[in-house]
């Protein structure tokens, strides 16, 4: 039996190590924390204070960065395990890992731009709800590009591989609402700053076109409920217009819950009759396998088929 097994710490190292394969390439300084953290005692040992759940490295990262104002070196995060583990365990057990990518909407875009128009829009898992926003952004896919409605929102750029649709203007918006178990504030300077907490440092123009999204929704807050994928969709849907094409969409949520819940919330999603776009890595919903063929960036952008629209994941996957 692996030594892990028997020993927390060697656990959560060894879970650091694997981390530092996801990093790798993409922020050289997490790379570079995560292999530290995973040969030190001090750290190793504040996070089997924590229940398993939450001694992730995105957690921890965030949480240093909220807590330090910058993003934390091994001998900063050492100091804060040190002077003010209690503020450090209150932010780790208060917050979660909630990323909001805009950039996803590039994957999204081509498969909503062929549903009948106008449309409303349900995300679940919409954390800050800037996924909801996409007709808002405009959208430059290597040279086509399509206009968005708001002309200070980002320019959101893509790379499609293979014969991905791709529009000519941006969905007609008609509804929009978001559904998440705990729902981030655009307009709350502590829930942007904790947003920005979860972008990995030098992972190019991540941050930037963080900000210019919370910008862009500042300007019109989308409504994201608190509530559970599993039992609050049909209350949440009931106040959509029923003229317009009914859309239940997710980007990077499915692998928050287990598997027997995701397929419960794909029994659900099928019998409510909208239409169902699902933006997740491969494998990750049940009876769908990992798709081929027409591809956005590192996403596909397969046509929508009622109930069963599949793209895979977006920049930004780890949550
Ligand atoms: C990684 S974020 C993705 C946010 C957004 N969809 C995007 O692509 O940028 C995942 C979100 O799913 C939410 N979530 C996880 N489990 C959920 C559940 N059972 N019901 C509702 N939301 C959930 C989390 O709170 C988090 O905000």
């Amino acid at each position: 039996m692996p030594m892990s097994v028997h020993d927390p710490v060697a656990g959560t190292a060894e879970t650091y190590r694997a981390f530092a394969g996801e990093t790798q390439g993409r922020s050289p300084r997490y790379t570079e924390l995560t292999l530290a953290v995973a040969e030190d005692r001090l750290v190793l040992g504040f996070l089997g204070t924590l229940p398993v759940a939450k001694r992730q490295p995105n957690l921890l990262f965030a949480a240093a960065c909220y807590l330090l104002g910058a993003p934390a070196t091994i001998t900063t995060l050492r100091a804060l395990v040190s002077d003010r583990a209690a503020e450090l365990t209150d932010t780790m057990l208060t917050r979660r890992t909630q990323t909001n990518e805009p950039a996803r909407c590039g994957t999204l875009l081509p498969a909503l731009a062929r549903l009948p128009q106008p449309l409303a829009l349900l995300e679940v898992g919409a954390s800050a709800g800037l996924t909801l926003l996409v007709d808002k952004y405009s959208y430059d896919y290597d040279g086509h590009v399509v206009t968005g409605t708001d002309s200070r929102a980002p320019v959101l750029r893509c790379q499609p591989r293979g014969p991905v649709p791709l529009p000519e203007r941006v969905p007609e918006v008609a509804w929009r609402a978001g559904l998440d178990l705990n729902p981030l504030d655009v307009t709350d300077d502590d829930d942007v700053r904790w947003l920005e907490c979860l972008v990995w440092p030098g992972e190019g123009d991540r941050a930037a076109r963080l900000a210019a999204a919370i910008e862009t929704a500042r300007r019109q807050p989308p409504a994201v409920h608190r509530g559970d994928l599993l039992s609050d969709v049909p209350a949440v849907i009931s106040q959509a217009p029923r003229d317009a094409t009914l859309v239940i969409f997710h980007s990077a949520v499915l692998n928050y819950v287990s598997a027997p819940q995701r397929a419960e919330f794909a029994r659900t999603v099928r019998d409510l009759g909208a239409v169902w776009l699902s933006n997740e890595a491969p494998g990750v919903l049940p009876g769908i396998p990992a798709a081929d063929g027409a591809r956005a960036s590192s996403s596909s952008g397969t046509a929508p088929k009622r109930s069963r629209t599949r793209t895979r994941t977006a920049p930004g996957s780890t949550g």
